[in-house]
């Protein structure tokens, strides 16, 4: 009762603050009481009900002797003199002192075991690098040689370490944090550091995914999305993946916005086998397959992808991608839907549950 009252208040808080901005990629309940999500959540959500339970103990403890002494020590009127006075109360002194420190040390106990299991990494783990950037994150998949910008493809049941880290060596960036609101978190991603995180997601959706650290202008608009999927979708995303090669375009209007996007983008951004980039920007390869356009800012549609491209700093302040207020609307369009041509073929994730 007392979780999902807490839980529901949590949800509506959010809730508020995601519905508040219409035309934002939002109709995600964000839950940290979504304990169905991973048993990450579910030793969170013990550990947080302990720590509510005693607070609620020390509230009701104290409120209630608060209560009870100003209401039988009110004045009455009838006084004559000053009542008695006490000095000291041994009894009173040790017992206040010593049931906190017994509550801090069951609270100690109860997180220091919990902290060590959530750390220690699954067996047969897949390992998704994390690499955080002013104002977006970038995914990479060692064992498969992929790498996926704003967005991670995970299969279900199957435990996954995500190595997170900030910038690189050569380009620093500043610190930021990763967490998956309704499923794991939180865990800083550090210049120069590698910090893990482990996690087996156990419900397919489409989970939100937000930075937590205050690192710049941008910061709330940080955002990133984790798609969870069966084992033979996500057996047919890493195939596809792999073995990318972008669809051959004919049409005039998709090879116009091709010869811009060779002439505007592709000195930033990495699409495989078309251009090659810089690092410290998305990569765009997969582009057809997101859901979210400006790293999580809004629905993958034309209309925002568009209006992104002409005016990216408008839309998401201190981004180092400039305006294009060169390119027409036609331009921009153009390049738009060149950019929906590069995707795996056969997946949508768009109507997955949101969490
Ligand atoms: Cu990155 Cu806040």
């Amino acid at each position: 009762m007392l979780q999902r009252g807490l839980g529901f208040t949590v949800m509506f808080i959010l809730g508020m603050v995601f519905a508040a901005e219409p035309g934002q990629a939002g109709g995600y309940t964000l839950n940290i009481w979504n304990t169905q999500a991973s048993a990450y959540n579910r030793e969170v959500v013990g550990l947080m009900t302990w720590v509510l339970a005693f607070a609620a103990l020390v509230f009701v403890v104290v409120t209630g002797a608060l209560i009870y002494v100003v209401v039988k020590f009110r004045r009455t009127g009838k006084e004559t003199s000053e009542p008695v006075q006490t000095h000291g109360n041994d009894r009173l002194e040790v017992a206040w002192t010593v049931i906190p420190t017994i509550i801090v040390l069951i609270i100690f106990g109860l997180t220091a075991q919990s902290m060590f299991k959530l750390d220690r990494p699954p067996p047969g783990a897949m390992v998704v690098e994390v690499r955080a950037w002013q104002f977006w994150w970038d995914f990479y998949y060692p064992r498969y040689g992929i790498r996926n910008s704003s967005e991670i493809i995970l299969p279900v049941g199957r435990p996954v370490t995500f190595e997170i880290t900030s910038g690189t060596k050569e380009i620093p960036d500043v610190i930021h944090s990763f967490r998956i609101t309704s499923m794991v978190g939180t865990k800083d991603a550090i210049p120069g550091v590698i910090t893990r995180l482990h996690v087996t997601p156990e419900k397919v959706g489409s989970f939100y995914g937000q930075c937590v650290e205050l690192c710049g202008i941008s910061h709330s608009n940080m955002r990133f999305r984790v798609k969870v999927v069966s084992q033979e979708e996500f057996d047919r995303w890493i195939q596809g993946a792999r073995n990318f090669q972008p669809a051959p375009v004919a049409d005039p209007d998709l090879l116009r916005g091709k010869a811009l996007f060779m002439q505007q983008c592709a000195v930033c951004h990495t699409v495989q086998g078309v251009s090659r980039g810089v690092i410290n920007n998305p990569d765009l390869t997969f582009f057809g397959n997101r859901t979210t356009v400006g790293s999580g800012m809004w629905p993958n549609t034309p209309e925002f992808l568009t209006a992104f491209i002409k005016d990216s700093p408008g839309m998401k302040p201190g981004i180092r991608m400039p305006a294009f207020p060169n390119l027409t609307d036609e331009d921009a369009r153009a390049i738009a839907d060149y950019l929906m041509t590069l995707r795996v073929e056969g997946l949508d994730f768009t109507q997955l549950p949101r969490y």
